[in-house]
């Protein structure tokens, strides 16, 4: 019997790189699965609803729980996964900046807020678990210079992305509710290719960023573990695995 036969995922951002990954693999383990994105969704696959949906919407989200609850009578697992990136210079203009803020936050932080405060009543039915996709900069740097200044909304959305994993993984333990997050580096995606002009990652970068489907693993893997309060780092140049717990005062700092 496959791992997850009659749980119900939900995987934010599922329409390409970590998000499609992920829910592919949720799929394969035997879960339904609910792959929500902005851009029209997976589809096509055996006990999987493509679902075409803004998180940073309330009335989307409330969609995307009713929706899911209608098909499949519960959720189980939540994987906060969507995220807006692009380049925030710190010289750019007020407007810009403000209409930056928007459009990163809304979606990397509010976004990730309303699904999961609507998501928690179900899944403390019967135990579950949320994984939030954060970044390896809120771990200890392992080189100088990792934080792009060009990128500090982003950062900032994932530094903050912390309290949400520290508090709900506290507030949710009696409920058999684990919560962690995934700190990965450099992933194979399009959100990474769009960082160069053509879209081509440079060969010898090539070579050591982390694919999607090893970050799925992951996820898994967390789950299977049971561990709860965890920024976990995935590093690019590195095999991508599961680390030995870690004690309560470094679970979130690493
Ligand atoms: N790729 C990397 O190198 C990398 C590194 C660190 C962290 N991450 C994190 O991993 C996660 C996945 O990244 P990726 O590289 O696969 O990104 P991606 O941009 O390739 O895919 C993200 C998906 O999210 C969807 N999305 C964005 N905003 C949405 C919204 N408001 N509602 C619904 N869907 C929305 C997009 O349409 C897209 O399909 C993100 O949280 C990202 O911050 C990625």
């Amino acid at each position: 019997m496959a791992t997850l036969d009659g749980k119900t995922a939900i995987v934010t951002g599922a329409a390409q790189g970590i998000g499609q990954a992920v829910a592919q693999k949720l799929q394969k383990q035997g879960a339904h699965v609910v792959s929500v994105d902005e851009n029209p969704a997976i589809t096509g696959m055996d006990n999987v609803l493509g679902l075409q949906a803004d998180v940073s919407q309330r009335a989307e989200v409330e969609r995307i729980v009713a929706t899911t609850l209608d098909r499949f009578g519960g959720i189980d697992i939540l994987v906060n996964n969507a995220a807006h990136w692009r380049p925030t210079p710190v010289t750019s203009s007020w407007e810009q900046a403000l209409e930056d803020w928007d459009y990163i936050m809304n979606t990397n932080l509010k976004g990730v807020l309303m699904l999961s405060r609507a998501c928690v009543p179900h899944l403390k039915q019967g135990g579950g678990h949320i994984i939030n996709m954060s970044a390896y900069y809120v771990l200890p740097a392992k080189t100088p210079g990792t934080n792009s200044p060009m990128t500090d909304l982003y950062n900032a959305s994932k530094w903050a992305l912390n309290g949400f994993t520290d508090a709900w993984a506290s507030q949710l333990a009696e409920h058999n509710v684990t919560v962690n997050a995934i700190c990965m580096g450099a992933t194979d995606t399009p959100m990474l290719r769009g960082a160069f002009p053509d879209g081509e990652l440079p060969p010898e970068f090539a070579a050591t960023v982390i694919q999607a489907d090893d970050i799925a693993q992951l996820v898994l893997d967390i789950m299977a573990d049971g561990r709860t309060g965890e920024n976990i780092g995935a590093w690019a140049g590195e095999p991508v695995a599961l680390p030995p717990r870690k004690a309560p005062n470094k679970r979130i700092t690493g």
